[in-house]
C-alpha cells in the first residue's frame, strides 16, 4: 500500500497533512528516508518510523458502539445521521461499517469493523449467531407466548422464524405492558417487532444487549463506542 495511505490510516493526519509530513524528511522505511507519498510499503514486512518512532498500523479495526435512537446503522443516508457520524475522524479513516442493522429507534450493541470476512461470518444465515434483545411491549406476555416463540413464529409474510427464547422479566397489569429478553438466531427485517406483533404485542422500546459472544459494555454511554479488546476480537473470530 502507499505510504501516505498507511500514515493516514495510522492516525497521522489527512492525506494532505501526511504529504507535508513526508516533506519534512522524518519518515523512514527500513531506515531510509522517504519523501514520495506514492512509495509502496508492505505493512507486514517493512519497518516504518516517524521521527524514529515505529508506526503501529492495524489493517482491521473493531469497535462496539452503544447505538442511540435517531441514527441509522448504515454507511450513508440522505435524511439522517448514520452511526459513522458518531465516530472520531481518526476512527472512520479505515472505513469501518456496521455489522448488521438496528432500526432507527433501536438502541444497543452495534459492532463496527472493516473486516469484511468477519462481517460475512457473523451475518451468515448458516451460522445462527445469537442476538439478545431487551424489549418492552404494550400487552401482557404469557407462558403461551414463550411456547409459541420456542416453536417458531409465523410472521406477516408467512416466514416461520427459527425457535427463539423468550424470558419474561415483568408484566404490569396496570400499564398493560411487559418487559422481556428475547434471543433470536436470525436477522430478518424488523424481526423482533414482527415476532411480537405475531403474538399481538407492540414493541415500545428495543435494545440489543449482545451479539454472539460480545455483550454491550454497560459503561458505554448512549452514542459512545470503544475498541474491542483482543479477547473480544478472538471470541468473535471463533463464531
Ligand atoms: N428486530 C427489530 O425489530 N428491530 C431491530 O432493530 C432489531 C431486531
Amino acid at each position: 500500500m502507499r505510504i501516505d495511505k498507511l500514515l493516514a490510516h495510522s492516525g497521522l493526519g489527512t492525506r494532505k497533512e501526511v504529504k507535508k509530513l513526508l516533506k519534512t524528511k522524518i519518515v523512514e522505511v527500513n531506515d531510509a528516508i522517504v519523501t514520495d507519498p506514492k512509495t509502496h510499503v508492505d505493512p507486514d514486512t517493512d519497518k516504518v518510523t516517524v521521527g524514529g518512532e515505529p508506526i503501529d498500523y492495524q489493517e482491521f479495526v473493531y469497535f462496539m458502539m452503544h447505538k442511540p435512537q435517531g441514527v441509522i446503522s448504515a454507511t450513508e443516508d440522505e435524511m439522517h445521521d448514520t452511526v459513522l457520524d458518531l465516530l472520531e475522524p481518526n476512527d472512520s479513516m479505515q472505513e469501518p461499517h456496521p455489522v448488521g442493522r438496528l432500526d432507527i429507534d433501536t438502541e444497543g450493541l452495534l459492532i463496527l469493523t472493516n473486516d469484511g470476512r468477519l462481517t460475512h461470518r457473523l451475518l451468515s444465515p448458516k451460522r445462527h449467531v445469537d442476538k439478545v434483545y431487551y424489549v418492552e411491549v404494550e400487552g401482557l406476555l404469557t407462558e403461551g407466548d414463550i411456547d409459541v416463540f420456542k416453536q417458531g413464529v409465523v410472521l406477516d409474510d408467512d416466514y416461520e422464524t427459527m425457535p427463539a427464547e423468550l424470558t419474561i422479566l415483568e408484566t404490569d397489569q396496570d400499564s398493560h405492558r411487559s418487559i422481556a429478553e428475547l434471543t433470536i438466531r436470525e436477522g430478518k427485517f424488523h424481526q423482533v417487532k414482527r415476532m411480537m406483533a405475531a403474538v399481538g404485542k407492540r414493541v415500545v422500546y428495543l435494545k440489543r444487549v449482545s451479539m454472539g459472544p460480545i455483550e454491550l459494555d454497560s459503561s458505554l454511554e448512549l452514542g459512545s463506542y470503544r475498541e474491542l479488546t483482543n479477547d473480544e476480537i478472538n471470541l468473535l473470530k471463533e463464531v
